[in-house]
Protein backbone atom coordinates (compact mmCIF):
# COMPACT_ATOMS: atom_id res chain seq x y z
CA UNK A 1 0.00 0.00 0.00
CA UNK A 2 1.90 3.29 1.24
CA UNK A 3 4.61 4.18 -1.12
CA UNK A 4 7.42 2.13 0.09
CA UNK A 5 9.36 4.04 -2.68
CA UNK A 6 7.94 7.19 -2.22
CA UNK A 7 9.44 9.93 -0.13
CA UNK A 8 8.44 10.97 3.43
CA UNK A 9 5.02 12.37 3.46
CA UNK A 10 6.17 15.10 5.90
CA UNK A 11 9.48 16.45 4.76
CA UNK A 12 11.00 18.94 6.94
CA UNK A 13 13.22 21.37 5.15
CA UNK A 14 16.31 20.04 3.31
CA UNK A 15 19.71 19.93 5.40
CA UNK A 16 22.96 20.42 4.03
CA UNK A 17 24.27 16.84 4.27
CA UNK A 18 27.54 17.42 6.52
CA UNK A 19 31.05 16.93 5.12
CA UNK A 20 32.35 13.31 5.44
CA UNK A 21 34.81 13.52 9.35
CA UNK A 22 37.56 10.86 9.55
CA UNK A 23 37.06 12.02 13.39
CA UNK A 24 34.75 8.99 15.59
CA UNK A 25 34.89 12.22 17.69
CA UNK A 26 33.52 14.65 15.36
CA UNK A 27 30.74 11.35 14.29
CA UNK A 28 29.59 11.56 17.64
CA UNK A 29 28.90 15.07 18.16
CA UNK A 30 27.17 15.52 15.27
CA UNK A 31 24.94 11.72 16.10
CA UNK A 32 24.31 13.67 18.86
CA UNK A 33 23.08 16.71 17.23
CA UNK A 34 20.77 14.55 15.05
CA UNK A 35 19.22 12.88 17.80
CA UNK A 36 18.29 16.05 19.70
CA UNK A 37 17.15 18.02 16.89
CA UNK A 38 14.45 14.67 16.23
CA UNK A 39 14.12 14.61 19.56
CA UNK A 40 13.09 17.98 19.84
CA UNK A 41 10.89 17.79 16.95
CA UNK A 42 8.93 14.66 18.79
CA UNK A 43 9.00 16.98 21.99
CA UNK A 44 7.22 19.62 19.65
CA UNK A 45 5.10 16.86 17.94
CA UNK A 46 3.87 15.12 21.19
CA UNK A 47 3.71 17.90 24.10
CA UNK A 48 0.30 17.50 24.54
CA UNK A 49 0.34 13.78 24.58
CA UNK A 50 0.17 12.06 28.20
CA UNK A 51 -0.02 8.27 26.50
CA UNK A 52 3.41 6.35 26.84
CA UNK A 53 4.30 7.20 23.02
CA UNK A 54 6.74 9.49 23.82
CA UNK A 55 8.06 7.22 26.20
CA UNK A 56 8.81 4.66 23.11
CA UNK A 57 9.71 7.15 20.91
CA UNK A 58 12.97 8.21 23.12
CA UNK A 59 13.85 4.76 23.79
CA UNK A 60 13.43 4.57 19.94
CA UNK A 61 16.03 7.47 19.47
CA UNK A 62 18.05 6.45 22.38
CA UNK A 63 20.37 3.39 20.87
CA UNK A 64 22.19 5.68 19.33
CA UNK A 65 24.15 6.77 22.67
CA UNK A 66 24.29 2.88 23.42
CA UNK A 67 25.87 2.53 19.55
CA UNK A 68 28.84 4.98 20.24
CA UNK A 69 29.39 3.83 23.58
CA UNK A 70 32.77 2.09 23.85
CA UNK A 71 32.19 -1.61 24.87
CA UNK A 72 32.13 -1.74 28.76
CA UNK A 73 34.93 -3.27 30.35
CA UNK A 74 34.23 -6.39 32.33
CA UNK A 75 35.79 -9.41 33.99
CA UNK A 76 34.18 -11.77 31.15
CA UNK A 77 35.31 -9.52 28.19
CA UNK A 78 39.15 -10.95 26.86
CA UNK A 79 41.89 -8.95 25.61
CA UNK A 80 40.86 -10.13 21.79
CA UNK A 81 37.75 -7.77 22.21
CA UNK A 82 35.11 -9.39 20.86
CA UNK A 83 35.36 -13.48 22.08
CA UNK A 84 32.55 -15.01 23.12
CA UNK A 85 30.29 -12.22 22.45
CA UNK A 86 28.02 -12.71 18.97
CA UNK A 87 28.31 -9.49 16.70
CA UNK A 88 24.57 -7.70 15.77
CA UNK A 89 22.29 -6.39 13.19
CA UNK A 90 21.32 -2.77 13.67
CA UNK A 91 18.12 -2.59 11.87
CA UNK A 92 17.43 0.73 10.91
CA UNK A 93 13.91 1.53 9.54
CA UNK A 94 11.02 3.63 10.42
CA UNK A 95 9.60 1.54 12.76
CA UNK A 96 6.94 4.40 14.30
CA UNK A 97 5.86 5.61 11.36
CA UNK A 98 3.13 3.11 9.65
CA UNK A 99 3.39 2.77 5.86
CA UNK A 100 5.38 0.33 3.65
CA UNK A 101 9.05 0.31 5.08
CA UNK A 102 7.21 0.18 8.66
CA UNK A 103 5.37 -2.27 8.24
CA UNK A 104 7.96 -4.49 6.16
CA UNK A 105 10.94 -4.07 8.62
CA UNK A 106 8.38 -4.78 11.39
CA UNK A 107 7.92 -8.40 9.85
CA UNK A 108 11.67 -8.99 9.42
CA UNK A 109 12.45 -8.23 12.91
CA UNK A 110 9.30 -9.72 14.60
CA UNK A 111 10.40 -13.10 12.22
CA UNK A 112 14.00 -12.82 13.06
CA UNK A 113 13.00 -12.45 16.92
CA UNK A 114 10.06 -15.07 16.71
CA UNK A 115 12.63 -18.05 15.39
CA UNK A 116 15.30 -17.60 17.62
CA UNK A 117 14.33 -20.48 19.13
CA UNK A 118 14.01 -22.24 16.45
CA UNK A 119 18.65 -21.50 16.00
CA UNK A 120 18.33 -18.92 13.24
CA UNK A 121 19.40 -16.10 15.99
CA UNK A 122 22.54 -17.98 17.20
CA UNK A 123 24.92 -15.53 15.73
CA UNK A 124 23.94 -12.24 16.35
CA UNK A 125 21.37 -10.21 18.03
CA UNK A 126 19.70 -7.86 17.34
CA UNK A 127 18.49 -4.28 17.74
CA UNK A 128 16.55 -1.73 16.10
CA UNK A 129 16.90 2.26 15.63
CA UNK A 130 14.06 4.58 14.08
CA UNK A 131 15.04 6.30 11.04
CA UNK A 132 13.65 7.75 8.09
CA UNK A 133 9.89 8.87 8.01
CA UNK A 134 9.04 10.98 10.89
CA UNK A 135 7.01 8.86 13.45
CA UNK A 136 3.05 8.36 13.23
CA UNK A 137 1.38 8.42 16.95
CA UNK A 138 -1.50 7.00 15.53
CA UNK A 139 0.17 4.42 14.20
CA UNK A 140 2.36 3.52 17.12
CA UNK A 141 -1.58 3.46 19.17
CA UNK A 142 -2.79 0.91 16.77
CA UNK A 143 0.19 -1.44 17.14
CA UNK A 144 -0.31 -4.56 19.50
CA UNK A 145 1.21 -4.34 22.92
CA UNK A 146 3.48 -7.50 21.96
CA UNK A 147 4.90 -5.23 18.98
CA UNK A 148 5.47 -2.62 21.56
CA UNK A 149 7.11 -4.38 23.75
CA UNK A 150 8.94 -5.65 21.21
CA UNK A 151 9.72 -2.05 20.24
CA UNK A 152 11.28 -1.42 23.74
CA UNK A 153 13.56 -4.29 24.09
CA UNK A 154 15.05 -4.34 20.91
CA UNK A 155 15.38 -0.23 20.88
CA UNK A 156 17.12 -0.75 24.22
CA UNK A 157 19.74 -3.83 23.01
CA UNK A 158 23.41 -2.99 23.30
CA UNK A 159 25.11 -3.07 19.57
CA UNK A 160 28.61 -2.20 19.00
CA UNK A 161 28.52 0.10 15.45
CA UNK A 162 31.97 -1.45 14.40
CA UNK A 163 31.08 -4.93 14.70
CA UNK A 164 27.49 -4.65 12.87
CA UNK A 165 25.90 -5.45 10.46
CA UNK A 166 24.14 -2.32 9.30
CA UNK A 167 20.62 -2.37 7.53
CA UNK A 168 19.31 1.29 6.16
CA UNK A 169 15.60 0.05 4.90
CA UNK A 170 14.46 3.36 3.82
CA UNK A 171 14.00 5.21 0.91
CA UNK A 172 17.55 6.00 -0.52
CA UNK A 173 17.40 9.54 0.55
CA UNK A 174 17.73 9.24 3.78
CA UNK A 175 20.94 7.07 4.06
CA UNK A 176 23.75 8.97 4.79
CA UNK A 177 24.50 11.27 4.31
CA UNK A 178 20.54 12.40 4.49
CA UNK A 179 18.61 14.70 2.26
CA UNK A 180 16.28 15.92 5.05
CA UNK A 181 16.11 15.74 8.73
CA UNK A 182 16.36 11.73 9.82
CA UNK A 183 18.83 9.74 12.22
CA UNK A 184 21.24 8.99 9.06
CA UNK A 185 21.96 5.70 8.53
CA UNK A 186 24.41 4.27 9.07
CA UNK A 187 24.44 6.84 11.85
CA UNK A 188 28.26 7.76 11.24
CA UNK A 189 29.18 7.17 7.26
CA UNK A 190 29.94 4.02 5.72
CA UNK A 191 33.23 2.85 7.08
CA UNK A 192 32.52 2.15 10.77
CA UNK A 193 30.35 -0.95 10.19
CA UNK A 194 30.97 -3.88 9.45
CA UNK A 195 29.13 -4.43 6.61
CA UNK A 196 26.11 -1.78 5.67
CA UNK A 197 22.81 -3.57 3.50
CA UNK A 198 20.35 -0.95 2.19
CA UNK A 199 16.78 -2.37 1.78
CA UNK A 200 14.51 -0.03 -0.73
CA UNK A 201 12.34 -0.65 -3.35
CA UNK A 202 10.74 1.58 -6.22
CA UNK A 203 7.01 1.15 -8.23
CA UNK A 204 8.75 2.67 -11.59
CA UNK A 205 10.36 0.96 -14.28
CA UNK A 206 13.98 2.43 -13.34
CA UNK A 207 16.18 3.89 -10.49
CA UNK A 208 17.27 7.47 -10.40
CA UNK A 209 20.44 8.82 -11.15
CA UNK A 210 20.69 9.75 -7.29
CA UNK A 211 18.99 6.96 -6.20
CA UNK A 212 21.75 4.48 -7.91
CA UNK A 213 24.06 6.55 -6.31
CA UNK A 214 23.11 5.87 -2.71
CA UNK A 215 22.52 2.01 -3.67
CA UNK A 216 26.47 1.74 -4.86
CA UNK A 217 27.58 3.20 -1.43
CA UNK A 218 26.23 0.26 0.04
CA UNK A 219 27.92 -3.34 0.50
CA UNK A 220 24.65 -4.73 -0.99
CA UNK A 221 21.27 -4.30 -1.62
CA UNK A 222 18.21 -5.83 -0.74
CA UNK A 223 15.28 -5.47 -2.93
CA UNK A 224 11.84 -7.71 -2.93
CA UNK A 225 11.43 -9.14 -6.38
CA UNK A 226 12.77 -10.43 -9.59
CA UNK A 227 11.62 -7.12 -11.06
CA UNK A 228 13.15 -4.42 -8.71
CA UNK A 229 16.58 -6.75 -9.51
CA UNK A 230 16.14 -6.45 -12.83
CA UNK A 231 15.29 -2.58 -12.54
CA UNK A 232 17.89 -1.93 -10.49
CA UNK A 233 20.90 -3.81 -12.49
CA UNK A 234 19.35 -2.24 -15.33
CA UNK A 235 20.00 1.31 -14.48
CA UNK A 236 23.06 0.73 -13.28
CA UNK A 237 23.52 -0.57 -9.29
CA UNK A 238 25.73 -3.10 -9.69
CA UNK A 239 24.84 -6.38 -10.07
CA UNK A 240 27.00 -8.32 -7.54
CA UNK A 241 25.31 -6.12 -4.78
CA UNK A 242 21.68 -6.84 -5.68
CA UNK A 243 20.43 -9.34 -3.68
CA UNK A 244 16.54 -10.73 -3.87
CA UNK A 245 14.78 -11.13 -0.04
CA UNK A 246 11.31 -11.11 -0.29
CA UNK A 247 8.92 -9.91 2.18
CA UNK A 248 6.97 -11.52 5.04
CA UNK A 249 2.74 -11.51 5.53
CA UNK A 250 1.68 -12.56 9.50
CA UNK A 251 -0.06 -15.41 8.23
CA UNK A 252 -0.69 -16.21 11.96
CA UNK A 253 -2.18 -13.36 12.15
CA UNK A 254 -3.55 -12.36 8.78
CA UNK A 255 -5.90 -16.03 9.39
CA UNK A 256 -9.47 -16.58 8.70
CA UNK A 257 -9.95 -18.64 11.06
CA UNK A 258 -9.19 -16.24 14.04
CA UNK A 259 -11.42 -13.49 13.55
CA UNK A 260 -14.92 -12.91 12.80
CA UNK A 261 -15.98 -10.53 10.33
CA UNK A 262 -16.18 -6.99 10.92
CA UNK A 263 -20.08 -6.02 10.62
CA UNK A 264 -20.82 -4.26 7.60
CA UNK A 265 -22.05 -1.56 6.34
CA UNK A 266 -19.01 0.99 7.77
CA UNK A 267 -17.73 4.06 6.28
CA UNK A 268 -20.10 7.03 4.31
CA UNK A 269 -22.08 5.51 1.18
CA UNK A 270 -20.32 8.09 -2.04
CA UNK A 271 -22.64 7.75 -4.79
CA UNK A 272 -25.89 8.87 -3.32
CA UNK A 273 -28.70 9.20 -5.90
CA UNK A 274 -29.66 12.63 -6.34
CA UNK A 275 -33.62 11.80 -6.16
CA UNK A 276 -33.96 9.90 -3.29
CA UNK A 277 -34.42 11.31 0.24
CA UNK A 278 -35.12 8.31 1.59
CA UNK A 279 -31.61 7.63 0.97
CA UNK A 280 -29.47 7.08 4.39
CA UNK A 281 -26.04 7.12 3.30
CA UNK A 282 -25.09 5.66 7.11
CA UNK A 283 -26.57 3.01 7.64
CA UNK A 284 -27.71 1.89 4.40
CA UNK A 285 -28.18 -2.36 4.36
CA UNK A 286 -24.50 -4.72 4.04
CA UNK A 287 -24.83 -5.80 0.64
CA UNK A 288 -24.35 -9.32 -0.46
CA UNK A 289 -20.71 -9.44 -2.09
CA UNK A 290 -18.20 -6.85 -0.94
CA UNK A 291 -15.03 -5.80 -3.40
CA UNK A 292 -11.95 -4.18 -1.12
CA UNK A 293 -9.29 -2.06 -1.88
CA UNK A 294 -7.00 -0.34 0.59
CA UNK A 295 -4.60 2.35 -0.37
CA UNK A 296 -3.17 5.65 0.39
CA UNK A 297 -5.21 8.33 -1.99
CA UNK A 298 -3.15 8.65 -4.29
CA UNK A 299 -2.82 8.41 -8.72
CA UNK A 300 -0.57 5.24 -8.67
CA UNK A 301 -2.95 3.57 -7.06
CA UNK A 302 -5.47 3.68 -9.73
CA UNK A 303 -8.66 4.74 -7.63
CA UNK A 304 -9.92 6.16 -11.16
CA UNK A 305 -9.40 3.00 -12.94
CA UNK A 306 -11.02 1.07 -10.30
CA UNK A 307 -13.96 3.45 -9.85
CA UNK A 308 -14.25 3.40 -13.66
CA UNK A 309 -14.89 -0.02 -13.94
CA UNK A 310 -17.02 -0.51 -11.46
CA UNK A 311 -19.39 1.88 -11.97
CA UNK A 312 -19.63 1.18 -15.96
CA UNK A 313 -20.16 -2.60 -14.73
CA UNK A 314 -22.62 -2.83 -11.98
CA UNK A 315 -25.49 -0.72 -11.13
CA UNK A 316 -27.77 -0.29 -7.70
CA UNK A 317 -29.84 -3.55 -9.15
CA UNK A 318 -26.66 -5.52 -8.41
CA UNK A 319 -26.15 -7.14 -4.87
CA UNK A 320 -22.73 -5.59 -4.33
CA UNK A 321 -20.75 -2.67 -3.12
CA UNK A 322 -17.53 -1.48 -3.56
CA UNK A 323 -15.70 -0.37 -0.22
CA UNK A 324 -12.54 1.64 -0.36
CA UNK A 325 -10.34 2.08 2.70
CA UNK A 326 -8.04 5.24 2.72
CA UNK A 327 -5.95 7.88 3.81
CA UNK A 328 -4.68 11.38 2.50
CA UNK A 329 -1.73 11.24 0.69
CA UNK A 330 -0.44 14.80 -0.05
CA UNK A 331 -4.21 15.97 -0.54
CA UNK A 332 -6.83 16.53 2.00
CA UNK A 333 -9.61 14.16 3.09
CA UNK A 334 -12.54 15.11 1.16
CA UNK A 335 -12.48 12.06 -0.79
CA UNK A 336 -16.27 11.83 -1.22
CA UNK A 337 -16.08 15.45 -3.26
CA UNK A 338 -12.98 13.50 -5.27
CA UNK A 339 -14.98 10.85 -6.41
CA UNK A 340 -17.86 12.79 -7.27
CA UNK A 341 -15.79 15.13 -9.28
CA UNK A 342 -14.19 12.83 -10.77
CA UNK A 343 -17.16 10.78 -11.58
CA UNK A 344 -18.69 14.40 -13.27
CA UNK A 345 -15.45 14.93 -14.79
CA UNK A 346 -15.10 11.45 -16.74
CA UNK A 347 -17.92 11.17 -19.05
CA UNK A 348 -18.99 7.70 -17.01
CA UNK A 349 -23.31 7.82 -17.41
CA UNK A 350 -25.31 6.84 -14.49
CA UNK A 351 -27.01 3.43 -15.81
CA UNK A 352 -30.89 3.38 -15.46
CA UNK A 353 -30.99 1.62 -12.19
CA UNK A 354 -28.65 3.99 -10.20
CA UNK A 355 -25.56 3.97 -9.20
CA UNK A 356 -23.95 0.67 -7.48
CA UNK A 357 -22.78 1.43 -3.87
CA UNK A 358 -19.19 2.85 -2.41
CA UNK A 359 -18.45 3.43 0.25
CA UNK A 360 -15.26 4.74 1.78
CA UNK A 361 -13.81 4.02 5.09
CA UNK A 362 -11.43 6.95 5.37
CA UNK A 363 -10.78 6.86 9.53
CA UNK A 364 -7.79 5.03 11.24
CA UNK A 365 -8.40 1.42 11.36
CA UNK A 366 -5.90 0.57 13.46
CA UNK A 367 -3.47 -2.89 12.22
CA UNK A 368 -5.38 -5.46 14.96
CA UNK A 369 -8.84 -4.50 13.62
CA UNK A 370 -7.75 -4.92 9.88
CA UNK A 371 -7.89 -8.67 9.51
CA UNK A 372 -11.67 -8.31 10.47
CA UNK A 373 -11.90 -5.90 7.50
CA UNK A 374 -10.37 -8.24 5.03
CA UNK A 375 -13.26 -11.14 6.22
CA UNK A 376 -16.28 -8.94 5.69
CA UNK A 377 -14.77 -8.57 2.31
CA UNK A 378 -15.51 -11.01 -0.76
CA UNK A 379 -12.65 -10.08 -3.09
CA UNK A 380 -10.26 -7.59 -2.95
CA UNK A 381 -9.23 -5.32 -5.63
CA UNK A 382 -6.18 -3.12 -6.74
CA UNK A 383 -5.98 -1.61 -10.03
CA UNK A 384 -2.69 0.19 -8.59
CA UNK A 385 -0.33 1.34 -11.59
CA UNK A 386 2.75 0.17 -9.82
CA UNK A 387 3.87 -1.39 -6.27
CA UNK A 388 7.14 -2.03 -4.52
CA UNK A 389 5.66 -5.13 -2.86
CA UNK A 390 1.82 -4.76 -2.46
CA UNK A 391 1.54 -5.80 1.39
CA UNK A 392 -2.06 -4.81 1.59
CA UNK A 393 -2.71 -7.73 -1.46
CA UNK A 394 -0.20 -10.32 0.40
CA UNK A 395 -2.55 -9.49 3.49
CA UNK A 396 -5.91 -10.16 1.50
CA UNK A 397 -4.24 -13.28 0.06
CA UNK A 398 -2.88 -14.44 3.86
CA UNK A 399 -7.02 -13.83 4.76
CA UNK A 400 -7.56 -16.46 1.93
CA UNK A 401 -9.36 -13.59 -0.15
CA UNK A 402 -9.70 -13.89 -4.22
CA UNK A 403 -7.51 -10.56 -5.09
CA UNK A 404 -7.87 -8.54 -8.63
CA UNK A 405 -4.83 -6.91 -9.02
CA UNK A 406 -2.12 -5.57 -11.51
CA UNK A 407 0.29 -7.72 -12.94
CA UNK A 408 3.14 -5.59 -12.83
CA UNK A 409 5.88 -4.64 -10.62
CA UNK A 410 6.03 -6.01 -6.77
CA UNK A 411 2.85 -8.22 -7.17
CA UNK A 412 4.39 -10.39 -10.49
CA UNK A 413 6.37 -11.75 -7.67
CA UNK A 414 3.90 -13.88 -5.85
CA UNK A 415 0.48 -13.73 -8.18
CA UNK A 416 -0.67 -16.28 -10.69
CA UNK A 417 -3.26 -17.45 -12.59
CA UNK A 418 -4.08 -20.13 -9.92
CA UNK A 419 -4.10 -18.04 -6.65
CA UNK A 420 -5.69 -14.86 -7.85
CA UNK A 421 -6.67 -12.88 -11.02
CA UNK A 422 -3.84 -10.87 -12.67
CA UNK A 423 -4.96 -7.41 -14.38
CA UNK A 424 -3.50 -6.75 -17.84
CA UNK A 425 -1.88 -3.95 -18.30
CA UNK A 426 -2.91 -2.03 -21.76
CA UNK A 427 0.74 -0.04 -21.80
CA UNK A 428 3.27 1.40 -19.90
CA UNK A 429 2.74 5.17 -19.65
CA UNK A 430 4.96 8.00 -18.53
CA UNK A 431 4.46 9.33 -14.38
CA UNK A 432 3.50 13.02 -15.36
CA UNK A 433 4.32 14.42 -11.40
CA UNK A 434 6.64 13.68 -8.56
CA UNK A 435 9.67 12.39 -7.74
CA UNK A 436 9.62 9.88 -10.69
CA UNK A 437 8.56 12.06 -13.24
CA UNK A 438 9.45 10.50 -16.59
CA UNK A 439 9.67 7.29 -15.66
CA UNK A 440 7.42 4.66 -16.90
CA UNK A 441 4.32 2.77 -15.00
CA UNK A 442 1.82 0.16 -15.94
CA UNK A 443 -1.65 1.24 -17.38
CA UNK A 444 -3.81 -1.47 -16.37
CA UNK A 445 -6.83 -2.23 -18.61
CA UNK A 446 -10.44 -1.45 -17.54
CA UNK A 447 -11.41 -3.45 -19.53
CA UNK A 448 -9.91 -6.46 -18.18
CA UNK A 449 -10.66 -5.11 -14.38
CA UNK A 450 -14.78 -5.10 -15.82
CA UNK A 451 -14.80 -8.59 -17.11
CA UNK A 452 -12.60 -9.89 -13.78
CA UNK A 453 -14.86 -8.58 -11.77
CA UNK A 454 -17.99 -9.65 -13.10
CA UNK A 455 -16.31 -13.11 -13.07
CA UNK A 456 -15.44 -13.07 -9.29
CA UNK A 457 -19.28 -11.94 -8.39
CA UNK A 458 -21.04 -14.47 -10.61
CA UNK A 459 -17.96 -17.57 -10.11
CA UNK A 460 -17.87 -17.50 -6.77
CA UNK A 461 -16.83 -20.73 -5.86
CA UNK A 462 -14.04 -20.02 -8.21
CA UNK A 463 -13.10 -16.78 -6.58
CA UNK A 464 -13.35 -18.74 -3.52
CA UNK A 465 -10.95 -21.49 -4.53
CA UNK A 466 -8.26 -19.09 -5.72
CA UNK A 467 -9.00 -17.73 -2.67
CA UNK A 468 -7.96 -20.69 -1.10
CA UNK A 469 -4.75 -21.14 -2.79
CA UNK A 470 -3.91 -17.53 -2.49
CA UNK A 471 -3.21 -18.33 1.74
CA UNK A 472 -1.27 -21.39 0.65
CA UNK A 473 1.39 -19.65 -1.47
CA UNK A 474 1.71 -17.54 1.30
CA UNK A 475 2.24 -19.74 4.34
CA UNK A 476 4.51 -21.37 1.84
CA UNK A 477 6.94 -18.84 0.38
CA UNK A 478 5.98 -16.18 2.48
CA UNK A 479 5.41 -16.61 6.01
CA UNK A 480 7.75 -15.53 8.82
CA UNK A 481 9.42 -18.65 9.26
CA UNK A 482 10.45 -19.28 6.13
CA UNK A 483 11.50 -15.54 5.35
CA UNK A 484 13.17 -15.19 8.67
CA UNK A 485 15.48 -18.11 7.26
CA UNK A 486 16.43 -15.90 4.11
CA UNK A 487 16.99 -13.43 6.06
CA UNK A 488 19.09 -15.38 8.82
CA UNK A 489 21.35 -17.39 5.83
CA UNK A 490 21.56 -13.24 3.70
CA UNK A 491 22.88 -12.04 7.42
CA UNK A 492 24.94 -15.30 8.10
CA UNK A 493 26.38 -15.07 4.76
CA UNK A 494 27.45 -11.44 5.31
CA UNK A 495 29.30 -12.35 8.72
CA UNK A 496 31.26 -15.02 7.22
CA UNK A 497 32.53 -12.64 4.64
CA UNK A 498 33.39 -10.36 7.18
CA UNK A 499 36.32 -10.61 9.95
CA UNK A 500 33.74 -10.24 12.46
CA UNK A 501 32.20 -13.59 11.79
CA UNK A 502 31.62 -15.76 15.03
CA UNK A 503 34.23 -18.12 14.44
CA UNK A 504 37.00 -15.35 12.83
C1 LIG B 1 26.14 -20.10 12.92
O1 LIG B 1 27.46 -20.05 12.41
C2 LIG B 1 28.03 -21.32 12.18
C3 LIG B 1 29.49 -21.12 11.79
O2 LIG B 1 29.64 -20.08 10.85
C4 LIG B 1 27.24 -22.05 11.11
O3 LIG B 1 27.78 -23.32 10.85
C5 LIG B 1 25.80 -22.18 11.60
O4 LIG B 1 25.00 -22.77 10.60
C6 LIG B 1 25.22 -20.82 11.97
N1 LIG B 1 23.91 -20.98 12.57
C7 LIG B 1 22.78 -20.57 12.00
C8 LIG B 1 21.53 -20.82 12.74
O5 LIG B 1 22.75 -20.00 10.90
C1 LIG C 1 -11.15 16.21 -16.12
O1 LIG C 1 -10.90 15.47 -17.29
C2 LIG C 1 -9.83 15.96 -18.08
C3 LIG C 1 -9.77 15.16 -19.38
O2 LIG C 1 -10.25 13.86 -19.22
C4 LIG C 1 -8.55 15.86 -17.28
O3 LIG C 1 -7.46 16.35 -18.02
C5 LIG C 1 -8.70 16.65 -15.99
O4 LIG C 1 -7.53 16.50 -15.19
C6 LIG C 1 -9.90 16.18 -15.23
N1 LIG C 1 -10.11 17.01 -14.06
C7 LIG C 1 -10.40 16.49 -12.86
C8 LIG C 1 -10.65 17.46 -11.76
O5 LIG C 1 -10.46 15.29 -12.66
C1 LIG D 1 2.17 -11.62 -15.39
O1 LIG D 1 3.40 -10.97 -15.59
C2 LIG D 1 4.49 -11.89 -15.67
C3 LIG D 1 5.75 -11.07 -15.69
O2 LIG D 1 5.71 -10.08 -16.68
C4 LIG D 1 4.32 -12.79 -16.86
O3 LIG D 1 5.39 -13.71 -16.93
C5 LIG D 1 3.00 -13.53 -16.72
O4 LIG D 1 2.77 -14.31 -17.87
C6 LIG D 1 1.84 -12.57 -16.53
N1 LIG D 1 0.64 -13.31 -16.20
C7 LIG D 1 -0.49 -13.16 -16.86
C8 LIG D 1 -1.61 -13.99 -16.42
O5 LIG D 1 -0.59 -12.37 -17.78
Amino acid sequence: MPGSGSPPTQLPPPTQPPPPAPNPRANHQRLLAATSLLALVLAVLLATSTTPLPRLLRLLLRPKSLLTRPPEPGPVEDTSGHAGRPPCVLWMAPFASGGGYCSEAWSYVASLEGNFAAGVGDNFTLSIAHHGDLESPDFWHGLPEQSKDLAHRLATARCELSRAVVVCHSEPGAWYPPMYQSLPCPPTGYDEPAFVIGRTMFETDRVSPEHVRRCNQMDAVWVPTDFHVSTFVKSGVDASKVVKVVQAVDVAFFDPAKHAAFPLPVGFSVMVPDDDSAWDPVSSKGKGFVFLSVFKWEQRKGWDVLLRAFLQEFTRADDVALYLLTNAYHSDTDFGGKIHRFVKNSSIEEPVGGWAEVRVVDEHVPQSALPRLYKAADAFVLPSRGEGWGRPVVEAMAMELPVIVTNWSGPTEYLTEENGYPLDVDRLAEVTEGPFKGHLCAEPSVDHLRALMRRVFVDREEARSKGRKAREDMVERFSPEVVARIVADQIQHVLASTQYSVDG
